[in-house]
């Protein structure tokens, strides 16, 4: 579904993403992983067309979409969330996430049918979507199952989640897993899961790559990367320290 080839991005000098090549199958999810500055973000903002490769290719079912611009990446159907979420303050819950599926889809479908979208995608992440719901008081857990939200009403066949849990307890992200894991099945989704924690993703991943300073280090199932000599030094050892 997603083939990456050859990514590479600069800032300046310094070389945030260097020559990563991976590729996503249809209906997988695949965990992209890494100690914090590894180049997961970037790599998942080149995708999405927030920033604009150095070098190297992206193709969604064979098309090309490096450097093309975000929201014509979000309405060919790749669907991302933020890792720090800046929902509209002044919105309540549901007009949040109504907007997403208005503009997700470039305006081409109804209001009613963007309300029952947004509440669907409510229902999907497990927030309520009475009307009058606004984000004040939201905590980090709910604001990052709002950013879901907002992410699944652009209805992508691909979705990006920069998720990061590390602002959750053990019980919230073992629920943000399961979570993901359900939506895959019900949506019939195709995921790329970004995280540094090593053991939720472990539990959810068929696959998982990792990054290392901008580099792949290790590419295969979850198990045999808790094996690998250079993650177990790159990356627990990163997580120890
Ligand atoms: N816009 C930018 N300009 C300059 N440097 C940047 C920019 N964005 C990211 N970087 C740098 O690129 C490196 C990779 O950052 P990135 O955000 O991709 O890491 P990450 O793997 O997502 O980390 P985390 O786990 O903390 O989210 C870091 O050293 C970061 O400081
Ligand atoms: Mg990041």
């Amino acid at each position: 579904m997603l083939s990456v080839a050859g990514l590479t991005k600069r800032f300046g000098g310094f070389t945030a993403v260097k020559d990563v090549s991976f590729s996503v199958e249809e209906g997988e999810i695949l965990g992209l992983i890494g100690p914090n500055g590894s180049g997961k973000s970037t790599t998942f903002n080149c995708v999405a067309g927030l920033l604009t490769p150095s070098a190297g290719s992206i193709r969604l079912e064979g098309r090309e979409i490096g450097g093309e611009r975000a929201d014509r990446v979000c309405h060919r159907g790749i669907g991302r969330t933020f890792q720090i979420p800046r929902p509209f303050r002044n919105l309540t819950l549901i007009e949040n996430v109504a907007l997403s599926a208005y503009f997700g889809q470039d305006g081409k479908v109804g209001r009613t049918e963007c309300w029952r979208q947004a509440e669907e995608a409510l229902h999907l992440v497990g927030l309520p979507f009475a009307l009058q719901f606004s984000t004040e008081g939201l905590g980090a857990a709910a604001l990052k199952k709002l950013e879901l939200a907002r992410a699944l009403a652009t209805q992508p066949r691909l979705l990006l989640a920069d998720e990061s849990l590390n602002g959750l307890d053990q019980a919230e992200m073992a629920n943000a897993a399961d979570m993901l894991r359900r939506i895959r099945t019900e949506k019939g989704l195709t995921i790329v899961w970004v995280e540094h924690i090593m053991g939720v993703l472990m539990r959810v991943a068929d696959r998982v790559v990792v990054l290392d300073h901008g580099e792949v280090i290790f590419s295969g199932r979850p198990a045999e990367a808790q094996a690998d000599r250079r993650v177990i030094e790159v990356y627990l050892g990163a997580e120890e320290a």
